[in-house]
């Protein structure tokens, strides 16, 4: 069996209006991770899952779910997906229980009673199983549309956006849903533009930017990366470039010359003194230190930016 359950490669979506919404997207999903795709809105977050789910066709490029042709093998590769998109759209005048009933049905797949109990009760809806749709709360109503995924037994849990327009404590409740999934060994992809949700719960964070992913990371490699803190020192002077005694991955010169930025872990040894001493020993001048925290929240905005 391939450690990797979807593989995309090569991706790309133009819509009718020639607008290209995916460029050349290549990204393997991991069984029985939590990947998030992190992007802004418009970024091609929920096109990619469309495309994946055979929603929405590729202009060119493949995908496989489960080693299947998301095209070529679509039912085969249907039956492993379980989709929450990001509108909600449910019937209004169907209760609870019929609500996931007639999605089992939906997915070809035989009536299972125990699994629907399953379902509502992992879900805490079992009290409203008999409630109509619409009389459910938003958040609720969210809550149905997982379960009507959820009866697909899907192998790949796709959520669109699960905590858009969700109060607090639902969040915390999807959380530890999705926690008890992962331990089931579903796979499960969110896509977010919450940064702190894809710091919280995901294995690996991808990030999306105008229909490219820029990014691709296991999260505590990130965290470590950039959770780090940077040493600003302000010149006295320009300097052209650094010195070539200077570790490059450590430390960078802004463009205009006058700021040096070294990066650090707060947790190890820092090299400040060092660093220090080599500077006025080379007879670079400072007139002033400063320094900052860098946290996923920074990168991702640094990406942003640097990409538009
Ligand atoms: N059917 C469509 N026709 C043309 N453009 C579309 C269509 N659907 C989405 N788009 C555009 O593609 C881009 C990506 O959209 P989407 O995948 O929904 O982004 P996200 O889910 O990250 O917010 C957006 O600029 C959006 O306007
Ligand atoms: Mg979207």
């Amino acid at each position: 069996m391939s450690k990797d359950i979807i593989v995309i490669e090569e991706l790309d979506k133009v819509y009718d209006n020639d607008f290209k919404a995916l460029s050349k997207i290549n990204l393997s999903i991991r069984r029985g991770e939590i990947f998030a795709l992190l992007g802004a809105n418009g970024a091609g977050k929920t096109t990619l899952i469309g495309v994946v789910c055979g929603l929405v066709n590729a202009t060119s490029g493949t995908v496989t779910v489960g080693g299947y042709d998301h095209v070529k093998n679509y039912r085969s590769a249907r039956s492993l997906i379980g989709l929450v998109p990001q509108e909600l759209y449910l019937d209004p005048f169907l209760n609870v229980m019929e609500t996931l009933a007639i999605a089992r049905g939906f997915y070809g797949k035989k009536p299972d009673k125990k699994l629907l109990e399953q379902v509502l009760r992992d879900l805490s809806l079992w009290e409203k199983k008999d409630d109509k749709v619409q009389q459910l709360s938003g958040g609720m109503k969210r809550r149905v549309l997982i379960g009507k995924a959820l009866m697909n037994e899907p192998e790949v849990l796709f959520l669109d956006e699960p905590t858009a327009g969700v109060d607090v404590d639902l969040r915390r409740g999807m959380w530890e849903l999705v926690s008890k999934l992962k331990e089931r060994g579903t796979t499960i992809i969110l896509t977010t533009h919450y940064i702190e949700e894809a710091q919280d719960m995901a294995d690996r964070i991808g990030v999306i930017i105008d229909g490219q992913i820029s990014l691709v990371e296991e999260k505590e490699t990130l965290m470590k990366q950039f959770g780090g803190k940077n040493l600003k020192i302000h010149l006295a002077e320009k300097l052209q470039k650094l010195p070539r005694w200077c570790d490059e991955g450590n430390l960078t010169l802004s463009e205009d010359g006058m700021t040096l930025t070294y990066t650090y872990k707060a947790s190890e040894s820092t090299g400040i003194t060092a660093l220090l001493t080599q500077l006025k020993e080379e007879g670079i001048n400072m007139v002033d230190l400063s320094t900052e925290e860098t946290s996923l929240e920074e990168i991702f905005v640094n990406l942003t930016h640097n990409d538009s």
